[in-house]
């Protein structure tokens, strides 16, 4: 008969301590890949599962296809014992399993979860007992409880169930949220505070131990639905501030006050505050989705999350307003947006990352030329543009020195790389966004 015990919490925890410990990590995006980097740093042994063959192919040759993860560290892993497979069935020789893969928003704006669900139905056959799964998808509160855990135990052919109690024999299951900045590079990643919850005491303790090895402190909560809010609480205090900031940003420019000079004033108070910043609108997979999956949630228990609804709506507003600060611009040099030749620069959702999920450079370009502009782009980061989830572009990055030959240069994403002030020098009206023109004195500048 089938050992339905498994590993037990103490051999288990040893072999992570000893980096015996073998990790699945599911889901070889920005958040997976460099989680699963960060193991084999530690010498775990760890293997990457990905349904995209493309990226499981790019990973077993030492390619990477993240600009900011080079491709040394992909070779260095494969050293470690990294590789990366598209084959389920790999699951069951893994000790823990941490789950990665996007939870993005349905066309009606509720949560689609079906990335989730696909996952934990593909691995529930392969569990086995005194394994440990660890839902990092952001999502929101109840999920772990009402979704993974029932589609593992339905689809666990030895029949297993989560293990509640330290007497009860199953898997182990735990939500830890990620806390991914892309391009801040201001805090090591083993020193960000990583949170989990668990599904009974021992998967808490497993979780612990696990990231423990990687992170210098773990913080263990009561359950996976205080991990899960956690994460949302921590994105949706971002896009409430941040929407305030393009509210008050608005107000400023009517009054004459520059607000990037007023947030670098207020932010000198060593206490109670803390700065957020204005831009065209808000970007990435994480603040603009994640706070309206509490907000669907909400429904559920006859409550509605305004603050929610308003920041988003106040966010999604920016796009709108940025057009129409272009078009003002030009009309202030005698021109209109119809028919004139708009240089956007930028199109990823941040400075110095390689990742354009939600960017509000793809809702500006379209309604610039939905006004009838003629719009091109530029992006060190994306030589061409093509046909997304959100949007049909197929553009190709114009070089920067064919600036002159535009009536109006709109800085969306202030990439590091470029040289503002030769950029002010060359075009003849420069729409910034993003303050990345501080400090240029010039009547071509509209700050907005
Ligand atoms: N990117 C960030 O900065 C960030 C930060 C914090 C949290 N998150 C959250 O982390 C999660 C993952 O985000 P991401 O940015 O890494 O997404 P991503 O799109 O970059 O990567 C997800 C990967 O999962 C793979 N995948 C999808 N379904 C799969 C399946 N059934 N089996 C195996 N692989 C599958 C995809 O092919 C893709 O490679 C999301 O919930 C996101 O909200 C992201």
């Amino acid at each position: 008969m089938e050992d339905l015990t498994g590993c037990a919490p103490n051999e288990t925890i040893r072999k992570m301590q000893t980096r015996e410990a073998r990790i699945g990590i599911i889901g070889m995006g920005y958040v997976g890949l460099p989680l699963a980097l960060l193991f084999s740093d530690e010498r775990f042994q760890v293997t990457g599962f990905d349904i995209d063959e493309a990226k499981v192919s790019a990973l077993n040759a030492g390619r990477s296809y993240i600009v900011r993860i080079a491709p040394e560290t992909i070779t260095n892993a494969q050293g470690a014992g990294f590789r990366a497979t598209a084959n389920y069935g790999e699951i069951e020789q893994m000790d823990a399993v941490i789950i990665c893969v996007p939870t993005p928003l349905d066309e009606h704006n509720d949560p689609d979860l079906s990335f989730v669900k696909g996952t934990i139905e593909s691995i529930a056959p392969h569990v086995r007992a005194g394994q440990l799964i660890v839902l990092e998808s952001t999502t929101y509160p109840g999920t772990t409880e009402e979704i993974v855990i029932p589609l593992l135990e339905a689809g666990n052919t030895r029949g297993l169930k989560a293990a509640r109690s330290v007497e009860q024999v199953g898997f182990h299951v735990g939500f830890s949220p990620e806390r991914e900045d892309p391009g801040n590079d201001t805090v090591a990643r083993h020193d960000i505070p990583k949170v989990v919850g668990g599904c009974g005491p021992i998967a808490v303790e497993l979780a612990t131990a696990m990231y423990g090895t990687i992170f210098r402190r773990v913080v263990p909560v009561s359950s996976t639905s205080v991990a899960e809010m956690t994460k949302l609480l921590e994105n949706i205090y971002r896009c409430v501030n941040i929407a305030l900031v393009n509210e008050l940003k608005q107000l400023c420019m009517r009054m004459g006050i520059d607000i990037h000079e007023v947030i670098d004033a207020a932010k000198t108070k060593p206490f109670g505050f803390q700065a957020f910043y204005p831009g065209p609108g808000l970007g990435g997979h994480c603040i603009p989705i994640d706070p309206f999956y509490l907000a669907w949630k909400a429904r559920e228990f006859d409550f509605r999350t305004r603050f929610i609804e308003l920041a988003g709506e106040l966010n999604a507003r920016m796009p709108y307003f940025v057009v129409d600060q272009v078009a003002a611009g030009l009309n202030e040099q005698s021109k209109c947006l119809k028919g004139a030749r708009i240089l956007v620069l930028g199109l990823a959702y941040k400075r110095d990352i390689d990742d354009l999920r939600e960017s509000p450079s793809l809702t500006i370009i379209e309604l610039l030329k939905s006004r009838g502009a003629e719009v091109a782009y530029n992006d060190p980061y994306f030589p061409t543009v093509g046909k997304g989830r959100h949007y049909d572009l197929n553009m190709v990055s114009t070089p920067l020195d064919e600036i002159e030959k535009f009536d109006a240069t709109l800085i969306v994403t202030d990439h590091s790389s470029y040289d503002y002030g030769a950029i002010v020098e060359k075009s003849k009206l420069v729409v910034d966004t993003r303050n990345a023109t501080k400090g240029i004195e010039s009547a071509k500048v509209v700050r907005c």
